[in-house]
């Protein structure tokens, strides 16, 4: 069952019925400011980071669903009846109810006793404030004497103490209104210079700044005792909880359409020019009444609303294909290369089901997420790649996760996923076969951000690949530490108390346990190192580090396979987990996809004979399982992976993000049905008719689908913030599509399905645009390339002095 279409011209998804089966949100803002909204206006907005410049509170995992958010209230003042446009929080019954998520905006339509309401949200670039636009049409013959209201309620700043501290913060709440504008100011007497606006272009009936006065003592968002009554009481609310209320009203002869625009936004003032007059507790409103005035124009809506869009023209220009499977063009020419970019901008910070309050920048997340975004903004892409680096600890170790406001690594959480020095290497080989600006390599970056460590960045990648070496188990493979990719399996954690933490709580010395999946890791990231330092010269170490990775591959052969598969890992008792003999777990997806990636076992049948074994028993309907058979009760020696019902996250269900290994690697193989197979099982367009069972967005990827243990194989938890997005853009575009960037130019070798007799792209590269052809004339793999008409040797296209160039691949 289907809740709304897609409609790929305009680039939305379109809900046609409120009632999702969990709410289906978009992004708002791509930079600083940032806004989730749902299809029924929840959500909430901050600057920056979600934790500590909150700016409207909301309340995660709600009864009901999805309560608080972006809420207007219409008033029909003959009858006193009201409702909301855009459904919640009043839940009438909409006639024509429409939601469009597009990107970067949402626009709620609707229709309700002859009266339309729409209203547009979005952020215009580079500014600091969202616009809600609305519009009320009368489509009766008759007068309508109507009030609207508007609702936000203000975030007390740090979310976690928000919803934490009230002891202290049901004191510290402070407002200002002037005009049509609330001003939310709370901390502003002390040490913040930010504050909060909400501004509306109407000559205001009334405002409420308190919550309590709005909605009535024991009343809630659906019915406020103000909209009930058609009065506000102008509160001042000094501690409390601070909302934002705009009333006004005003008359709609038929066919009348009124247009008011509202402003929810965030300003920083000088910290000297906080006061007007100085000396005074009065907010300075100079600086930020210009930008107010502005965007309450709506003609300055209306051409900000045009640069967003055409903004995505650009960004979304980088890669056009045309294909002959419509699921395959919808998410590589909009939606997965829209969730790339909020990956990127997030990492698992921020979405429906990452609080915001809990992980900062993932170094592992933020440096996957670059695989999929580094062609959309180089130039942001560089900035990240240069702040991660500057987390890196001066072992070559990792702060696991960064705070964004602060850019500092987050020492409650530590180091020692042994992993995560590995993905640097990873997404600087992606930033450097995108862009060419080998000039990166030599930044200066500091070591745990501690000014007078700066080495180049070059450095700080052999520290990374050092860091691994300094770190070997019992076998010569890699020691896990806390975890490796999978969280979950934690060897040295052995956690017998409730609540502890399994990624951090350490009881064993972490000598012993090692992991496969680093050792496939490492001698893919040997492997580019090798490349990079051929690339600027350094011959002795290009040789030096295709050795390691060599020698890695080899003792990965020796010590990492287990008859039918790769083993998955050894644990504290040097036991191997992921292995036939095991009583559970046998087997685990990841090594099969990332050994085969890293050209482990391609000559002697191994990577072969591990993929059939993935698709014997780990691919169901729904998708590549992470592992099966599943962890039917807790296990000490594995931790949290056994933590989850059958089915479920780790355990057993399809992690998406794995999956476009194993398509990767088919196409390593050469196997490109299966791949494109493997593809399709979790495309969200393509189960876009399970959405009453897959129950997360139709256009974005999750993070998790139940498998086929679980109590519901299929249904879908976790969406948007998920490294699956940025690997399955990776694996669809660069691997079955084959058009893929290398260090010295752009590679086209696609691994197609047999059925498929052509393909069409249009790719910008280092600033040449290249229009693709791709014809295929025989049942295999071999590509023949012609490049303006002249054949070329192999499959790289060399380097072209041309602004357009035109591809035509022979596939036979
Ligand atoms: C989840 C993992 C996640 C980890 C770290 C675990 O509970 O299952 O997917 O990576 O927490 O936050
Ligand atoms: C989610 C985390 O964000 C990611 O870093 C990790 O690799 C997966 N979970 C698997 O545990």
């Amino acid at each position: 069952m289907r809740f709304g279409y897609f409609n790929d011209e305009e680039r939305e998804y379109v809900i046609t019925q409120p009632d999702t089966p969990l709410p289906w949100i978009n992004y708002l803002g791509m930079n600083d400011y940032i806004g989730l909204i749902s299809n029924t206006a929840g959500g909430y907005s901050f600057y920056q980071d979600a934790r500590l410049r909150r700016l409207t509170r909301y309340r995660y995992n709600n009864v009901p669903l999805d309560m608080g958010g972006r809420y207007l209230y219409l008033r029909d003042n003959q009858s006193g009846e009201f409702w909301s446009p855009t459904w919640m929080p009043t839940r009438h019954d909409l006639e024509d109810y429409r939601c469009r998520h597009g990107m970067g905006y949402t626009i709620i339509n609707s229709v309700y006793r002859g009266l339309r309401g729409e209203v547009r949200y979005f952020v215009p670039l580079g500014q600091s404030l969202e616009v809600w636009d609305l519009t009320v049409e009368n489509l009766t013959d008759e007068v309508r004497e109507l009030s609207a209201f508007s609702s936000v309620e203000f975030c007390l700043w740090d979310a976690l103490d928000d919803a934490t501290n009230f002891q202290r913060n049901l004191n510290t709440a402070e407002v200002e209104v002037a005009g049509s504008v609330i001003f939310h100011k709370t901390e502003y007497r002390e040490r913040r210079d930010h504050f909060a606006f909400f501004a509306c272009s109407e000559p205001l009936a009334g405002f409420e700044t308190q919550r309590e006065s709005f909605l009535g003592p024991y009343q809630g968002w659906e019915n406020p005792r103000a909209v009930e009554e058609d009065v506000c009481s102008n509160s001042l609310t000094v501690g409390g909880s601070p909302v934002g209320v705009h009333h006004f009203r005003f008359t709609l002869q038929p066919g009348e359409k009124k247009r008011v625009i509202f402003l929810l936004g965030y300003h920083e003032n000088p910290v000297d020019e906080k006061f007007s007059p100085p000396g005074s507790q009065t907010l300075n409103k100079r600086g930020v009444r210009p930008i107010i005035d502005k965007y309450l124009n709506p003609e300055v809506v209306d051409q900000a609303f045009e640069v967003l869009r055409k903004s995505w023209d650009d960004v979304l220009g980088v890669l056009q294909v045309d294909t002959p499977n419509e699921h395959v063009n919808r998410m590589v020419n909009i939606w997965t290369a829209y969730q790339c970019m909020v990956t990127f901008n997030l990492s698992r910070s921020a979405s429906y089901f990452e609080s915001g309050i809990g992980r900062g920048m993932g170094f592992r997340d933020s440096n996957q997420d670059l695989l999929g975004f580094v062609q959309m903004v180089p130039d942001r892409a560089r900035g990240r790649i240069l702040d991660l680096a500057a987390t890196q600890l001066e072992d070559g170790g990792a702060h696991h996760q960064y705070q964004p406001l602060t850019k500092r690594g987050n020492d409650a959480i530590g180091s020692n996923f042994n992993d995560d020095p590995v993905w640097l290497v990873l997404s600087v080989a992606a930033y450097l076969k995108e862009t060419d600006d080998w000039e990166i390599l030599e930044e200066l970056v500091p070591y745990e951000n501690k000014p007078g460590t700066e080495t180049s960045l070059l450095a700080h990648l052999e520290r990374a690949l050092q860091y691994i070496q300094d770190n070997l188990g019992p076998h010569g493979l890699p020691l896990i530490g806390r975890a490796d990719w999978n969280d979950c399996l934690n060897l040295n954690t052995f956690s017998d108390k409730p609540g502890e933490s399994f990624q951090t709580t350490i009881n064993q010395d972490g000598k012993v346990a090692e992991s496969v999946v680093i050792a496939a890791l490492f001698t893919m990231g040997a492997k580019e190192l090798a490349q990079i330092m051929a690339h600027v010269g350094r011959e002795e170490d290009a040789i030096h580090y295709q050795n390691l990775s060599d020698d890695m591959a080899g003792t990965t052969q020796l010590f990492g396979w287990d008859d039918y598969w790769f083993l998955r890992a050894y644990d504290h008792f040097g036991n191997a987990v992921g292995s036939h003999s095991c009583a559970e777990g046998k087997i685990f997806v990841e090594p099969q996809g990332l050994c085969t990636m890293a050209g482990i076992g391609l000559e002697d049948d191994m990577a072969k004979g591990a993929l059939d074994a993935v698709e014997r028993y780990l691919a169901c309907e729904h998708g590549v399982m992470l592992l099966q058979p599943p962890y039917s009760q807790y296990y000490l020696h594995l931790g949290e992976i056994s933590s989850y019902p059958p089915g479920y996250k780790e355990n057993a269900s399809v992690f998406c993000h794995t999956n476009p290994w194993v398509m990767i690697a088919e196409t390593i193989l050469g196997r490109g049905d299966k791949a494109l197979d493997y593809y399709l099982r979790i495309n969200p367009s393509n189960r876009e008719e399970l959405s009453d069972l897959h129950r997360c967005e139709p256009y974005v990827y999750a993070q998790m689908i139940a498998g086929k243990d679980a109590d519901r194989p299929g249904e879908a938890k976790n969406s948007w913030l998920t490294g699956t997005a940025a690997w399955n853009f990776v694996a669809i575009t660069q691997w079955i599509l084959g058009i893929r960037p290398d260090y010295d130019g752009l590679r086209i070798a696609p691994v197609l399905p047999e059925e498929w007799k052509d393909f069409r792209a249009a790719r910008k590269y280092r600033g040449v645009t290249y229009d693709i052809e791709v014809v295929r004339e025989g049942g295999g793999n071999d590509v023949s390339l012609m490049v303006d008409g002249n054949s070329i040797e192999g499959t790289l296209i060399p380097k072209v002095d041309k602004e357009r160039v035109t591809v035509k691949a022979i596939i036979r």
